[in-house]
Formats: C-alpha cells, sequence, structure tokens
C-alpha cells in the first residue's frame, strides 16, 4: 500500500466533487468502513511493532487530512447550495428580522359617533336612520321654514338639479337632519324617544370650523307629560357619560322655527385648578317641539308634548381629541389618523 500515492489520488478526487451527491460518494471511497485506508489500519496487526509505529502514523495523518478536506467541502458545497437558493421562493432566511403587519382602526368621528349612540341606547332611545337627499318639504316647510321665511338663510343649501321638467318638488342635501323628525311623526304615535344619526351637508366656504359636510344626531322624545327640564337632565347625563364627568353644561336662549321654546346647549371642559376658564362651546341646538309640527302630523290636539335636538359629531370630538381644525376630518392624512 503506498500512502503517498492515496493521499494524491484522494486530494485530486475531492477537487473534482462538485456537488453533495459526488462528495458522499468520495466520503464513502476515501474515509468509508471498505476503505483503503481503512483496510490499511485493520491490517497493521500483522507488521512488526517497528513497522506498525510507523507506517500507522502516517496512516493517521492522511485520514485526519482528509477528513479535514472533507469537512470544509462540505461546508463549501452547502454555502454554494444556499447562494443559489437565494432568489427562489422557496427559500427561507431565519435570520430576517420580522415583519410586523400593521392594522387599520376606526376613524376617530366612527369612534366617537358610536360613544354617542351608545350612550343613548343606555337611555332607551332608538336608532333611526333617514336619505341624505330629501324633500325641501321635509328639510324646510314641515319645519316651519317656507320658501319665503328668512330662517331659511340660516341653512346654505345644496340644491339638485331637477331630473325632468314634470318634477313637482325640489330636491336637497340635507341641510341637518331634522328633517326625520316630521318624517318619522308622520308614521309613529308617542310616546317615543328616537336618535337619528347621519352625514349632513351645507353649501359653505369651508374654514377650520366649517365644512361642506359634517355628521349630526338628532333626537326627538315625545310623550305625555315631556318638559325641557327632562331635557336638560337627559343630556347632562350623556354629556358625563362621553366625556366622563370634568365637563359643565349651560344653556342659552336661541332661535329655531321648528321648536319653541328653543335653546343653544353649550359645554365647558373643566380643568383642574383652572377657575378663569371661560372656553364655552356650542355642541348643539334643541327646544320643545313647535305645536304646528304636531298638527301637521296629524296629533291629537295639546295632548303631547316633546324635545328635540340636533347634536354636531364633529364638535364633540373636536373637544374630547383636542382637535383645532375641522377639515382635518376629512382629509386623509394618515399621520392625523394615526393619533387615535
Ligand atoms: N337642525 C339644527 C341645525 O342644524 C339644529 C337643531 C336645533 C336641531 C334645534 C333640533 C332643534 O332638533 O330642536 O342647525
Amino acid at each position: 500500500m503506498n500512502l503517498e500515492q492515496l493521499e494524491q489520488i484522494a486530494k485530486e478526487g475531492i477537487a473534482l466533487a462538485q456537488d453533495a451527491q459526488s462528495l458522499e460518494q468520495w466520503r464513502i471511497q476515501y474515509l468509508g468502513r471498505k476503505s483503503a485506508l481503512s483496510l490499511f489500519f485493520n491490517s497493521l496487526s500483522k507488521l512488526s511493532l517497528q513497522e506498525r509505529k510507523t507506517q500507522g502514523e502516517k496512516a493517521n495523518k492522511i485520514h485526519k487530512l482528509l477528513k479535514n478536506l472533507y469537512i470544509i467541502k462540505k461546508d463549501e458545497i452547502e454555502k454554494g447550495a444556499n447562494e443559489l437558493n437565494k432568489g427562489s421562493s422557496n427559500f427561507l432566511d431565519i435570520t430576517q428580522p420580522g415583519d410586523k403587519k400593521t392594522q387599520g382602526h376606526l376613524h376617530p368621528l366612527t369612534l366617537v359617533s358610536r360613544d354617542i349612540i351608545a350612550s343613548f341606547e343606555k337611555m332607551g332611545f332608538s336608532i333611526i336612520e333617514g336619505p341624505e337627499i330629501e324633500k325641501e318639504y321635509y328639510n324646510f316647510d314641515a319645519l316651519n321654514i317656507p320658501a319665503d321665511h328668512p330662517a331659511r338663510e340660516m341653512w346654505d343649501t345644496l340644491w339638485i338639479k331637477p331630473t325632468s321638467k314634470k318634477q313637482k318638488s325640489k330636491t336637497l342635501l340635507r341641510t341637518h337632519t331634522s328633517p326625520m323628525q316630521v318624517r318619522f311623526m308622520e308614521k309613529n304615535q308617542p310616546p317615543f324617544r328616537i336618535i337619528v344619526p347621519g352625514r349632513c351637508f351645507r353649501y359653505e366656504a369651508t374654514d377650520s370650523s366649517h365644512e361642506i359636510q359634517f355628521y349630526q344626531i338628532e333626537g326627538l322624545m315625545v310623550g305625555e307629560d315631556i318638559n325641557l327640564s327632562n331635557f336638560k337632565a337627559i343630556i347632562s347625563e350623556i354629556i358625563k357619560d362621553i366625556f366622563k364627568d370634568n365637563v359643565s353644561v349651560r344653556f342659552r336662549p336661541s332661535f329655531f322655527p321648528f321648536v319653541s321654546p328653543g335653546v343653544e346647549v353649550d359645554i365647558r371642559q373643566e380643568l383642574k385648578g383652572d377657575k378663569s376658564n371661560n372656553n364655552w362651546l356650542e355642541i348643539m341646538g334643541a327646544g320643545m317641539v313647535h305645536p304646528a309640527l304636531f298638527k301637521r302630523v296629524g296629533y291629537e290636539n295639546n295632548r303631547w308634548q316633546g324635545f328635540a335636538f340636533g347634536l354636531g359629531v364633529e364638535r364633540i370630538a373636536m373637544i374630547k381629541y383636542k382637535i383645532d381644525d375641522i377639515r382635518l376630518f376629512f382629509n386623509p392624512d394618515i399621520r392625523f389618523l394615526e393619533q387615535f
């Protein structure tokens, strides 16, 4: 057995191995149990003590060398295979950092609306919806605002072009949710308590407190002996529920053609230790339903009384989240939306 020759052939062989399969064949041939080297080790006992020592040492050295060559080559082949695989879809690089999936969330106006609606539900109010495209009659006339009435100027209106000359009544984008008062009463008998959340539109120049679209929540409670102090009690409770205690409520006399008397409701956030705060903010119009509306829907004379209110959802959201520009709600700027 020529050990030098064996070493030489083995080295040439491993240089030719290009993949795992040919390397394994090489391993079996030169390091396997039946390899020339193994057989040589087995036959060592037949040699003289002196020969056994020198030949044995030599064979051991070669065995070690071939084993190292094998380990290095194996590593090379594996690395190369990974490089090749990187571009392919079944390559999984477990050393890559994690990829967090972000999730969207509800719009701040939706969050606030849901809060307000939930508060009213706790007080036994039902939720009713009405059309955004409304008849002139329900938006104005039925609410004591005839065409020639100066109060119409309180609502800058987006009118809708008639679809034909035959169309009898004019249509518009509702300027408030109040038209649902008469629509609902035409079909329902008291006693009842309802709220009507919905989008409204005004033909308006926009600024930090005016938008051409906004949300209102209309309320209407009618019964045999409902009065303004019932309204005051309910609305104070609702506001407490929405703002969690730290606000004051005040009523101011006001005018709306469909209520008498009419009021405006202001709230003020009470900041701890700040006695000078005079920052009252108007959040709704309200009042006792005008008897002409009951008459219009055919209710029994003098039997029913009720209160109505129209609450601005953006106003509440602006106070709650300390937002100073209403236009932000309708501008899809992710930096704004991400705060909620
Ligand atoms: N609809 C009125 C508006 O948009 C607000 C309002 C005032 C509603 C008084 C009411 C009410 O129900 O009683 O300006």
